[in-house]
Parts: C-alpha cells; sequence; structure tokens
C-alpha cells in the first residue's frame, strides 16, 4: 500500500504546519464555508479535504461526500451534469450539508468554472464546495470570492521530519541515520507527498537514502551537463521530455537550483545560472512551459 495514503491524515490534528486552516476549521462541526484552498504541490489541500469531510459529516460521509477530480474532466458538461445532480440531490442522515470536493480545479475551463459559480449559489442550502488548485490565478474571481480562501504553504523541513518520523517508527524502521533523513529532508523544498514516496520507494527497493537522493538529482545533473558541455539541443531536448512526463518548470526550477549550488563552479558562471534559474521560476506561473524552456536554455548560454 502506497505511505501517501496509510498516512493520510484522518484528523485536524493530523494536519501539520496551515494553522490557520486548522484553527478555522474547528468551528465548522455545525456547517463551513465553501472554501478554496491553494498551493504548491503535496502540502496537504487534498488531504485536507477529506479531514474535514471527516470532521463535518462523521458517520454519514460515505453518503454525503463526492470527490470530482476536475482536471480528469473540466468540460462545462460535468458542471451542467454530475456535479448539478449532486448538489441539487437531498443530503442523507443528520448533517448540516453535502460537500463535493473539486480536486485541481485550475484544469477546468473558465465556462465551466462561471456555470458552477451558479450552482454554488442555488444550492446552498443543500452543499457546500471545497475547491483546491495550485495556483490561485486560474480560478475565476467570482469564485474567489464566493470562498473563503486559504493558501497552504510548503512545509518546514522540522515538519516534514516530525512526519517522515512517524511514519518510520510506525513502519518499524530505525537503520536511517537521522543526518541521512535530514539531507534527504533537504532536497524536498516542503513537498511532503515527495518525500514520503520517495522514502518508501528507497525503502521498499533497499536503496540507501543518499543514492535516492542522486537518483531524484540524476535528471537535473545531467541537464547541467549538456549545459556545462555546450549541448543545448540535449539540454532542451531534457527539459521536454520532463514536462512531457508532467514535471511542471517551476520543479524543474527547483532541481536545477539544488545540483547547481552543490556543483563547485566559478563563482560568476554560478550566481549567473541561479539569476536565470530563479528569473525562469518567477515566469512558471504565467509562460507556456516549453516556451520558458527554450528561453531558460537561451540564457544560459
Ligand atoms: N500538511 C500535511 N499534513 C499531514 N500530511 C500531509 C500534509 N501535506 C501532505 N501530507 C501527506 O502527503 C500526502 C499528499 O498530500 P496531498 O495529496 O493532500 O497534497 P496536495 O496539496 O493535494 O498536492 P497536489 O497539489 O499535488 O494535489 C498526504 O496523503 C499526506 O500523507
Ligand atoms: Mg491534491
Amino acid at each position: 500500500m502506497l505511505w501517501t495514503e496509510k498516512y493520510r491524515p484522518q484528523t485536524l490534528e493530523e494536519i501539520l504546519g496551515q494553522d490557520k486552516f486548522v484553527s478555522d476549521a474547528k468551528h465548522w462541526k455545525e456547517g463551513m464555508p465553501n472554501l478554496l484552498l491553494y498551493g504548491e504541490a503535496g502540502v496537504g489541500k487534498t488531504a485536507a479535504a477529506g479531514v474535514i469531510a471527516n470532521f463535518v459529516l462523521g458517520e454519514d460521509k460515505e453518503s454525503n461526500f463526492f470527490e470530482i477530480n476536475a482536471s480528469d474532466d473540466r468540460r462545462l458538461e460535468v458542471v451542467r451534469t454530475t456535479i448539478k445532480e449532486i448538489s441539487s440531490a437531498m443530503k442523507i442522515g443528520n448533517v448540516p450539508h453535502k460537500i463535493i470536493l473539486l480536486d485541481e480545479m485550475d484544469g477546468m475551463t473558465p465556462d465551466a468554472q462561471n456555470a458552477l459559480k451558479r450552482l454554488m449559489e442555488r444550492y446552498s442550502s443543500n452543499v457546500r464546495f471545497i475547491i483546491t488548485c495550485n495556483h490561485r490565478h486560474k480560478i475565476i474571481y467570482p469564485l474567489q470570492s464566493r470562498c473563503a480562501n486559504y493558501g497552504f504553504t510548503r512545509l518546514s523541513d522540522e515538519e516534514i521530519k516530525t512526519a517522515l518520523d512517524r511514519i518510520l517508527d510506525f513502519q518499524g524502521i530505525s537503520h536511517i541515520e537521522s543526518s541521512q533523513l535530514e539531507e534527504f529532508i533537504g532536497t524536498l523544498n516542503g513537498d511532503l507527498r515527495r518525500g514520503i514516496t520517495e522514502l518508501q520507494a528507497s525503502v521498499s527497493s533497499n536503496t540507501p537514502l543518499s543514492m535516492q537522493i542522486e537518483r531524484m538529482q540524476q535528471p537535473y545533473n545531467e541537464l547541467l551537463e549538456h549545459i556545462l558541455n555546450d549541448q543545448y539541443e540535449l539540454a532542451l531536448k531534457q527539459m521536454h521530455n520532463m514536462i512531457h512526463m508532467s514535471v511542471d518548470m517551476k520543479t524543474i526550477c527547483i532541481g536545477m537550483h539544488d545540483v547547481v549550488v552543490k556543483k563547485s563552479l566559478p563563482t560568476p558562471k554560478k550566481f549567473k545560472y541561479l539569476r536565470v534559474i530563479g528569473e525562469s521560476e518567477w515566469r512558471s506561473t504565467n509562460m507556456t512551459p516549453k516556451v520558458l524552456a527554450a528561453w531558460m536554455i537561451g540564457q544560459l548560454i
């Protein structure tokens, strides 16, 4: 079983960080506002939606909680049919309302989002929505303004350590040195899901954590080598491959940052690279990934 599922938080107390959200949520037992949870990958947005459903719906969760991954089916039709049907059917049991989770809503088209806006008002006595997304600006403003907005932040290294220590404890694993674990955590940039996934991969394949770190950084090291060897076409191809495998440009920038910092390079070159990586990360929320990849390589020449 995947550890990210096995150790998914079930109660408010088990959510790490996200203090404002957790403290507000304690008042939602009798009913909650519509919610917009936004922020980086792997910081607990989807998990928090499940926790809220447990907390508000209790034993009647099964019949009143619906999850729709908005990036799988992003069309207007889904809002018109599926979401409308669920919203209009009466809640079951002794619950304040139903809850519909629209996960990864930034994948949903603006016209579908507009249709949702009307449903939200029409069925407000029967249903609450939890919208999650990575980029709040991809959610139309009328939806943002109908929800209580919570920005989920990357977890601190200490919080990640708490989570991973707990898992290792439960799994009865004691052979991982704490210095290795700390170095590993340093490469995660606050993404707990990635931490849990890579830790499980390391344990189940019997790979020492240090090798797991190397394995995680390998594509970025290769990319850096291509650039250092003036193989810019190859570098671009490698980036395209990563983009094709759904790695976003922000993640690529962070990965590149970590290997450039580690690499021994002449100081001016190192900081030129870091400046370009920084600017690329900043551009990553607005630019098309392939176009940005080409721009970035151009700047690194
Ligand atoms: N704040 C947190 N507290 C406790 N566990 C967490 C937290 N964040 C992540 N996790 C762990 O990581 C797993 C993945 O988190 P989750 O799926 O909620 O991330 P997400 O924010 O929805 O990411 P994405 O944007 O990629 O969908 C959870 O099942 C849980 O095990
Ligand atoms: Mg999620």
